[in-house]
């Protein structure tokens, strides 16, 4: 798909087609999204494909509680979610490393989310790309993610994209803005 067209495309999408996702699209999606840059190249990011466990995660994000005040189903309806994670101690150990002159102490951003943010946008535009639709839900609308997706301590859960064949999504936007105007030019 032509670069510019792929990003009109995409929006979250958060209503899907009961329709699985072939494996060897999944695998693609996954391939390209792995590609994306991260700090020292510490690949301190983590994607976890639930297949088996989405209504768990269903149930955790409480979705029967917002169906019941009206909203529609969203996750349950996704037939892949995949999980971003971010391991701090790759990037502690990759600047610790000889070639590297400061110390993650020193950040003043921790880079480990932008590197999710980056993941996270190959992941949707891979997607949008293999003629799928995706969608983002951070983890802190989960009840205890880390617990659901078994990380190992110190690792950091930062949400859940989910991705399927897109239904019409009865969510619509509530705010809309000019985009350029967080474009600035020399200074602020
Ligand atoms: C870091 C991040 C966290 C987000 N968290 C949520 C979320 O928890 N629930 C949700 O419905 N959408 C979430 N979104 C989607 C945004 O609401 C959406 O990207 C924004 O409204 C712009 O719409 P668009 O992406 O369709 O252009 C998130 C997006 C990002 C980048």
């Amino acid at each position: 798909m032509d670069f510019g067209d792929l990003l009109a495309k995409r929006k979250m999408v958060r209503s899907y087609e009961d329709r699985k996702v072939p494996e060897n699209v999944l695998k693609r999606i996954l391939d390209r999204a792995t590609r994306h840059p991260s700090a020292g190249f510490s690949q301190g990011i983590h994607l976890i494909v639930v297949l088996e466990g989405r209504t768990r995660l269903a149930e955790a994000a409480g979705e029967d509680v917002w169906a019941e005040k009206g909203y529609p189903l969203w996750l349950s309806t996704a037939p892949v979610h995949i999980a971003i994670c971010a391991d701090p101690a790759s990037y502690r150990d990759r600047y610790d490393e000889a070639d590297k002159s400061a110390s993650i102490d020193d950040w003043n951003v921790p880079y480990w989310w932008v590197d999710a943010g980056a993941a996270l946008m190959l992941l949707l535009l891979a997607s949008v790309d293999e003629g799928l639709s995706a969608g983002f839900l951070g983890a802190h609308a989960f009840d205890d993610l880390s617990s659901l997706l078994q990380l190992p301590v110190g690792v950091l859960p930062v949400g859940v994209a989910t991705i399927g064949y897109g239904a019409p999504d009865p969510v619509v936007g509530s705010r809309s803005r000019p985009r350029l105007d967080t474009v600035h030019h020399e200074s602020w």
